[in-house]
């Protein structure tokens, strides 16, 4: 038989009878030829066997003909055995061809998503195996292969990976538990929207508690690649695609239906209040996307008015517009002084975060030991605070540029370069700010006040106030400066700040300050207490410390224990050894927890258990996102490498998680807020190293 038909023939004959009509030697038969499959060939002896039972041959016998279509359900799964096919989408036209080996059409039958391309056939008889959905499902879902390329014009644009139980709401779809899906490793920014628009947005329900780890990932971490201003016109691109055919030689613009542009659309606004969401007021921080918001909502208004289906968008649009004008009221409160001299001010907004209009009194210092106070907005910059400051000069050199530089208290000098903004936030405690000429910098030398004060300030907070009254009240203000902080800062803040003008990390800069200073707080009382009293604050400290890990309240925890680790602290033997036995076991314990090795194992193992809301240790939390941005390139071989974005955003999702619930449950909080033992623990007036 097989000397009249020849093999393919043969082979092609097997194919289309049903599976339960293949005998054995058929199906032996089958298995062999797809030993020689490229796009089968990374599967196991026991898969390739199961296919042959179900897999089937289709032809095409006129090139221009369209297998499926952009936006379609997936029906199967294909590999090419004889001819090529062009892949076009939307907007772009063909973006690649496929040939004989490649196959074509898992993307879609893994997300569970629309089709993300049409395909055309480029020539006459073309030869296809085929995999129905339910037989990939059963057999290949979830030992497909790991990586998926997809070119554009020759050259990867996406590169995918398949990942197992994918977290958030979109796992669930059409009643089915999906178990894998492709998520991005490293793609084209517009491609990585494009897959994000087309795979995440709409199985993403509104109400969900956690969202899809690919949309959260993509909103969190974009402006590390790609400015709001790119993004957003992506966005406008999207929006409007559909106007254009996916193929020019198969559709013309009245063939396309209306769904299809619906479908754009929607994605693009749903995508929009995922990132209103996700950011919170931080997102209208920023004036280009609160341009968007409108631009977008008169394109919807004026769409509602031609297209059918565009009431829930219309809808969707003017509650994100809303939350908008909500913002910009809470965005227009009237500027509050955010450091008053070198402390935190009373008026401080935390736990809301501040704006680029509140203030800072600072000290400034000329170099004739002159100074004067000057109130400074946020977002004024270095050079207009030495524009400001020069009016005050006693000699003015016209020829000479200004600086402004921070002397610490050990003599250090850090000079602020010219677009520097929220300077005062980023001083060190017992820093000087001095606005001089260059040639005088060198001359400039810490004060004898900076090295803090001689005797203690709050020993008798400390001898009268309860320690786990103390506790709590260090809790409250560290749970509000948390809550005024935003994930974005810490993106600022390690990637650097002068990347993102005009974006300020102040509220970060204030939890590390005030890390800072618990620290050298602790350390200053201990030394500073009479020596009669020195034993009961160091007892009392540890107690502190005690209450703050009960409290979750890591940033204490840790300040209070690295201030008693303080060499000047820790070699007072004759001190410790007056300790009882089980404070200082405990205590003992607390340092091991800073241990550095095995990356802090013994830290993590303690989060690891903690449930939210906490008080993250902040320094480790930005040790561990520079780590990550140093050690992973932004881009490769013209791609975003989208792992490091996966990596970075599991860091700010822990950030995230530790300070959610404190949303909105700061009545309690607030109430205390003035009371005097809350203003007490505010400011610490401390020795620096
Ligand atoms: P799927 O979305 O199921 O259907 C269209 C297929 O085209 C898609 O899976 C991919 O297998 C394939 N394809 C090849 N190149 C691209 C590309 N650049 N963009 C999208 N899909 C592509």
């Amino acid at each position: 038989f097989l000397n009249t038909v020849g093999p393919d023939a043969l082979f092609r004959m097997i194919l289309h009878k049903s599976s339960h009509e293949r005998t054995p030697e058929e199906l032996e038969l089958v298995y062999e030829e797809l030993l020689h499959v490229k796009a089968l060939s990374h599967l196991s002896t026991m898969v390739k066997r199961e296919l042959a039972t179900v897999i089937s041959f289709e032809q095409h016998y006129h090139a221009g003909t369209v297998l499926f279509h952009q936006g379609d359900q997936a029906k199967r799964w294909y590999i090419i055995l004889k001819g090529s096919v062009d892949v076009s989408i939307h907007g772009k036209g063909i973006v690649c061809s496929l040939q004989e080996g490649d196959d074509f059409g898992k993307l879609a039958l893994v997300n569970e998503a629309p089709r993300a391309a049409t395909i055309t056939l480029r020539d006459d008889d073309a030869q296809f195996l085929v995999v129905d959905k339910q037989d990939f499902n059963r057999i290949l879902r979830d030992v497909e292969a790991n990586t998926v390329r997809l070119k554009e014009h020759g050259t990867d644009a996406l590169v995918l990976e398949r990942i197992s139980e994918p977290k958030g709401a979109a796992i669930e779809h059409s009643g089915s538990r999906a178990l894998s899906c492709y998520s991005v490793m490293a793609g084209l920014p517009e491609k990585i929207i494009e897959y994000v628009l087309e795979t995440r947005v709409d199985a993403q329900p509104d109400d969900a508690q956690e969202m899809d780890t690919l949309l959260e990932d993509f909103i969190l971490t974009h402006l590390i690649y790609m400015s709001t201003n790119v993004l957003c016109n992506y966005l406008k691109t999207y929006y409007i695609r559909n106007t254009t055919s996916a193929d020019p030689r198969l559709v013309t613009t009245n063939e396309l239906d209306n769904e299809q542009k619906v479908t754009s659309k929607r994605r693009v606004v749903a995508f929009l209040s995922f990132w209103v969401r996700t950011l919170g007021l931080h997102f209208f921080f920023d004036p280009v996307a609160n341009s968007f918001v409108e631009e977008l909502y008169c394109c919807v208004l004026e769409d509602s008015r031609t297209l059918p289906g565009m009431n829930l968008i219309l809808a969707k649009i003017s509650s994100i517009r809303n939350q908008r004008e909500s913002a910009q009221r809470s965005l227009a409160r009237h500027p509050t002084v955010v450091i008053e001299c070198g402390v935190l001010s009373t008026m401080a907004p935390a736990p809301n975060p501040i704006l680029p209009s509140d203030t800072c009194n600072q000290i400034i210092h000329l170099s004739d030991t002159t100074s004067f106070a000057m109130s400074i907005r946020m977002d004024k910059s270095t050079r207009e605070i030495c524009e400001l400051a020069s009016a005050r000069l006693r000699y003015t050199q016209s020829d000479k540029a200004l600086c402004l530089v921070e002397v610490k208290s050990n003599g250090e000098k850090i000079i602020f370069s010219l677009i520097e903004i929220s300077i005062s936030t980023m001083l060190g405690l017992n820093s000087k700010l001095y606005v001089v000429y260059r040639d005088e910098i060198d001359s400039l030398q810490p004060q004898l006040d900076q090295n803090g004060p001689v005797e203690s300030v709050h020993a008798s907070i400390l001898e009268f106030v309860s320690s786990s009254e103390l506790a709590h009240q260090l809790f409250i203000l560290h749970a509000q400066l948390l809550e005024a902080t935003d994930e974005i800062e810490l993106i600022t803040q390690v990637i650097g700040r002068e990347a993102f003008p005009g974006r300020l990390p102040s509220n970060l800069d204030l939890l590390m300050r005030r890390f800072n200073e618990v620290q050298c707080w602790v350390t200053t009382e201990v030394l500073l207490s009479l020596p009669a009293k020195r034993i009961n604050t160091l007892k009392k400290f540890i107690k502190i410390a005690i209450h703050a890990k009960e409290n979750r309240d890591l940033m204490s925890l840790f300040a209070i224990t690295l201030g008693l680790s303080n060499i000047a602290v820790s070699r007072l033997s004759s001190l410790w050894e007056k300790i009882p036995t089980k404070l200082r076991r405990q205590f003992a314990e607390f340092e091991s927890l800073l241990d550095p090795s095995r990356n802090h194992r013994s830290y993590r193992a303690l989060v690891a258990k903690l449930t939210a809301p906490c008080i993250p240790f902040i320094p480790l939390l930005l040790k561990d996102l520079t780590f990550i941005h140093e050690g992973n390139k932004t881009n490769y071989n013209g791609l975003v490498n989208f792992e490091k974005m996966h990596m970075i955003s599991n860091v700010l999702r822990n950030f995230r998680m530790c300070k959610a619930p404190f949303a909105g449950a700061h009545s309690d909080m607030s109430s205390r807020r003035n009371t005097d033992s809350q203003n007490l623990i505010r400011n610490f007036r401390v020795k620096n190293d």
